[in-house]
């Protein structure tokens, strides 16, 4: 299995919900016992990181009710499945700006970071208050500061750069998967997605199954990717 990143768009909660007359928040619920899932689906298969758009920076436009049912959501996850997370292994870890957050769901993250961060597992990386543009923005001051403060020089590559997204550690994404229908990337991991294969899967976010995630990852493998060469 070639594929080391897979990243997702977990898109059509609300509308899932409002398909079943239940409220946008119970689509959320049902999302997050995806996320348990998935993440275990994609650890079987080998991948090295998995990481999933949990909240946008967008996201803040939503109704206080939604976001505040969203904050508390990471809580109930982790309580759920956090002790199944450790015994496979996987390794919690978030990217995007965790300060915008109420104290209790920061802690709730960095405590399931904290004690996953010895796992040497699949690294299950959630996107939280994320926007790609705006890592690029942080990326530039950095590297900015790192110029003016001399540790740097003015040789700028792909490959500097990349040193201060927020996803320095990590292998560029190799699949891109977005529920729900929608053909769009909404600000997610710009820089990442530009060799990434895409996958614009018709399901909503709560009926993907791991099944149906692994055959679309085993899918893609397949293509032919040249990165541009021939
Ligand atoms: C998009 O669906 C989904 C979100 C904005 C939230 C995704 C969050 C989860 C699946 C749970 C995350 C779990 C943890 C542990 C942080 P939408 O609401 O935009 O769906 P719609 O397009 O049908 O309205």
């Amino acid at each position: 299995m070639g594929f080391k990143h897979v990243a997702i768009i977990m898109d059509g909660n609300g509308r899932w919900a409002k398909a079943q007359h239940q409220q946008r928040t119970f689509g959320h619920l049902q999302g997050s016992e995806k996320v348990r899932e998935i993440a275990i689906a994609a650890n079987d298969i080998g991948i090295e990181v998995l990481t999933l758009y949990a909240f946008s920076t967008e996201n803040w436009k939503r109704p206080k009710e939604e976001v505040d049912y969203l904050m508390k959501l990471p809580d109930v996850f982790f309580n759920k499945f956090l002790k199944e997370l450790m015994a496979k292994n996987i390794r919690i870890q978030t990217i995007g700006e965790l300060e915008a957050f109420p104290d209790s769901t920061r802690q709730v993250l960095e405590r399931a970071i904290q004690t996953t961060s010895k796992n040497t597992g699949m690294i299950l990386c959630f996107a939280m208050n994320y926007g790609g543009q705006r890592e690029i923005i942080l990326a530039a001051q950095k590297y900015h500061e790192a110029v003016v403060n001399g540790i740097i020089n003015k040789d700028l590559s792909p490959e500097i750069f990349e040193q201060f997204l927020m996803t320095k550690d990590y292998h560029a994404v190799d699949l891109c998967i977005r529920t729900s229908g929608e053909q769009r990337l909404s600000n997610f991991l710009l820089w990442q997605l530009a060799y990434a294969e895409l996958i614009f899967e018709a399901l909503p976010w709560p009926e993907l199954t791991g099944d149906h995630f692994k055959e679309l990852v085993l899918d893609a493998t397949k293509r032919d990717r040249r990165f541009g060469g021939l």
